[in-house]
């Protein structure tokens, strides 16, 4: 596992966006007050605040390019480790910092383990390119809607000062595929499908009853 430390003790960790990731947030907080040297790397303006509100120490890709781990939600999950990500709309940032890290943990409910992908895909977009990037959403039989606020009026507009497309597809069977054909449309800045951290990745799936870890073998 490659690493970056300051200190050497230091645990350098992503910290993911949206309600499931505060649950382990909340372990680190814990495991900072017992005295760990963690450090974490929020993925959105929401990670900063619940970090800051726990008292887990911020720290930036600038300082630590290579991260020990990434932990995050997920919006569905199938058996390959495929992940859609992006309904806080935070998945830009959400990659690049999975990106850096040598372990990416994914934290779920059992609902969101499914067998085949068919979310909506959510895409960060340029707002100078969006009619384009609708067109060609719709050139590859997707359905695509821009994300409207909630208690804000007009679209969506991410920590990065952009657009939210959100896409349907039906059942996704080329997952890899559809990632490049929509990461490589222009004016697209990241799409919410996680298919290039599968070798790294584990899911931890928790409910009340509980958490397991699932394996490549054992996910469904
Ligand atoms: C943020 O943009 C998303 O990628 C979330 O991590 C994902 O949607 C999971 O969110 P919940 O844990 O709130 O369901």
């Amino acid at each position: 596992m490659h690493s970056y430390r300051t200190r050497q003790n230091r645990r350098v960790i992503g910290l993911g966006t949206g309600s499931t990731v505060l649950f382990a947030m909340e372990k680190l907080a814990a495991m900072v007050r017992d005295g760990f040297d963690i450090a974490g790397v929020p993925t959105s303006f929401q990670a900063a605040m619940r970090a800051r509100e726990l008292g887990i120490p911020l720290t930036t890709l600038d300082d630590h390019p290579f991260l020990d781990l990434a932990i995050d939600g997920a919006d569905q999950v199938d058996p390959g480790f495929r992940v859609i990500k992006g309904r806080g709309a935070a998945h830009l940032r959400e990659k690049c910092v999975a990106a850096a890290a040598g372990r990416f943990i994914v934290v779920a409910d059992p609902g969101k383990i499914v067998s085949v992908l068919d979310a909506a895909v959510p895409l960060e977009v340029l707002p100078f390119a969006v009619t384009p990037v609708l067109c060609a959403l719709k050139g590859l039989s997707g359905e695509p809607v821009i994300r409207e606020g909630q208690r804000k009026d007009g679209p969506v507009i991410t920590d990065n000062g952009n657009m939210v497309i959100d896409c349907r597809f039906g059942p996704i069977h080329q997952p890899e595929q559809l990632e490049i054909s929509l990461s490589t449309i222009p004016g697209v800045l990241s799409c919410g499908m996680f298919c290039g951290f599968t070798e790294k990745t584990t899911i931890i799936v928790g409910d009340v009853a509980g958490a397991r870890t699932l394996t490549r073998e054992n996910v469904l």
